[in-house]
């Protein structure tokens, strides 16, 4: 295990049994205080305005979608916000001068240079998928902590925001693609802190194999593809990180046996770069490649982004601050980010009795929903039971801009509605 996280992989066998996301896995026995370091900020332009604004429609790929079909308040299943609908046509990973995008043309070059025109790639595929895509194609099981409501965004009961991107391995095999990369935004929802984000970009590669490969090889099927797998991903990290120690990990995932996770040794901690694995045969079979073996492997782009370019805070990756956003050029892969500024932090706790539907996502949810990407983190300092079973959480919520102090007034504001929004809809009494 390693303590950076960016979205680590989701389906390794540790996450089937978080099924209580209730809040308590990461647990603090901090009393509760409440204070605001922003007191002594200058004051600064007053904004009342919304933190997003409702957009009315986006453009993925050339398709428009409206908001309507995506946010709707009329079935009880759909849990997407209007701040994931107005991510839905970024595409981050499409912009050749943001560290993702860099990333991803950084990658697509190692594939490049050492399988000449063989990955095809696909980077504009819609992020709205159906649950079979996303979840039973790639035979994620069915009482699997990420088909619920808590983890994922659900535009319906029969479609999602991908949550990730081998929700697109299934219909590309059978549209007959052997070898392809696919970069897309996926979407979970999550806890706060500067390492999480709902939404965030991955890259799953994937390669098909026939008889012929391996028999030459004199290998056993699986073997043959195990190591060209990891001898593919080992010159990957080296193509990205230069000459780091690294090691395999062995894991699972639904959608491989074995499965690995790939290691790197970087500043003094190991790293988890990537998730992979020889592919389940039963998601071959679907496509009729029964006589076929293949390798699969998942990255999150973030996650590399935020240690390759010193990237301190996730939702950086949003700012469309000048101060940011002219620090990176084109195919300039590991130029070292010089923060600006940083802008005071504000803390406010926040108190109340849980009822049983309670969870730390629905809560951070609702903290996103008022604060946009002015939360830098929200924490758990507090809990406990008493007598009768009633069951306290205080939260410590951190309140920090990117680009600008914020004012008490602000931040009060904030918090107020915060406190109402809480007890509106998630059942809970303040305390
Ligand atoms: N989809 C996995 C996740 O998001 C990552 C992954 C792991 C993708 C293994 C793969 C794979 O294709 O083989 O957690």
């Amino acid at each position: 295990m390693t303590i950076f996280s960016a979205h680590s992989t989701l389906f390794t066998r540790a996450s089937v049994s978080l099924l209580s996301s209730n809040g308590l896995k990461r647990f603090s026995f901090a009393s509760s205080f409440s204070s605001s370091t922003a007191l002594h900020s200058p004051p600064l332009r007053k904004t009342k305005k919304r933190r997003f604004p409702i957009v009315s429609a986006v453009d993925i790929g050339g398709v428009t979608i409206a908001r309507n079909d995506v946010v709707r308040d009329d079935d009880p299943t759909n849990n997407v916000p209007d701040s994931i609908f107005s991510k839905l046509g970024m595409q981050l990973h499409r912009r050749d001068q943001h560290p993702i995008g860099i990333l991803k043309n950084a990658i697509y070059n190692y594939f490049e240079s050492n399988y000449t025109k063989k990955f095809e790639t696909f980077e504009d595929l819609s992020p709205i998928v159906t649950t079979k895509q996303n979840f039973d194609d790639v035979l994620v099981p069915a009482d699997h902590v990420s088909r619920s409501l808590n983890d994922t965004y659900y535009v319906d009961s029969q479609t999602v925001l991908r949550c990730h991107t081998s929700a697109h391995q299934a219909e590309l095999l059978r549209e007959g693609h052997r070898r392809f990369l696919v970069t897309g935004d996926v979407y979970r929802r999550d806890s706060i802190d500067a390492t999480h984000y709902p939404v965030f970009h991955q890259m799953e590669g994937f390669c098909v194999f026939s008889p012929e490969d391996w028999n030459q090889s004199g290998k056993d099927s699986t073997l043959y593809a195990a190591e060209d797998l990891k001898k593919c991903l080992e010159g990957l990290a080296r193509h990205l990180f230069g000459a780091v120690e690294m090691r395999w990990v062995d894991t699972y995932f639904p959608f491989t046996e074995p499965s690995f996770e790939l290691e790197i040794y970087f500043k003094e901690d190991w790293l988890e770069v990537l998730g992979c694995g020889v592919t389940e045969q039963r998601i071959l079979k679907q496509s009729g490649l029964e006589n076929n073996v293949a390798w699969a492997f998942g990255l999150g782009l973030e996650r590399l982004a935020m240690v390759l370019f010193d990237i301190p805070d996730i939702r950086l990756f949003w700012s469309d601050d000048e101060r940011f956003t002219s620090q990176f050029g084109k195919g300039e892969l590991g130029v070292k980010f010089k923060p600006f500024s940083k802008y005071p932090p504000c803390y406010k706790d926040i108190s109340f009795w849980i009822s049983e539907s309670f969870t730390e996502n629905n809560f951070c949810e609702v903290v996103r929903g008022i604060a946009g990407d002015l939360v830098e983190e929200v924490k758990l300092i507090d809990s406990f039971t008493n007598k009768k079973g009633m069951t306290s959480h205080c939260y410590r919520i951190v309140f920090r801009s990117m680009e600008r102090s914020l004012t008490d007034e602000e931040v009060n504001d904030l918090q107020s509605k915060v406190r109402d929004e809480v007890q509106r809809k998630l059942n809970v009494e303040l305390r």
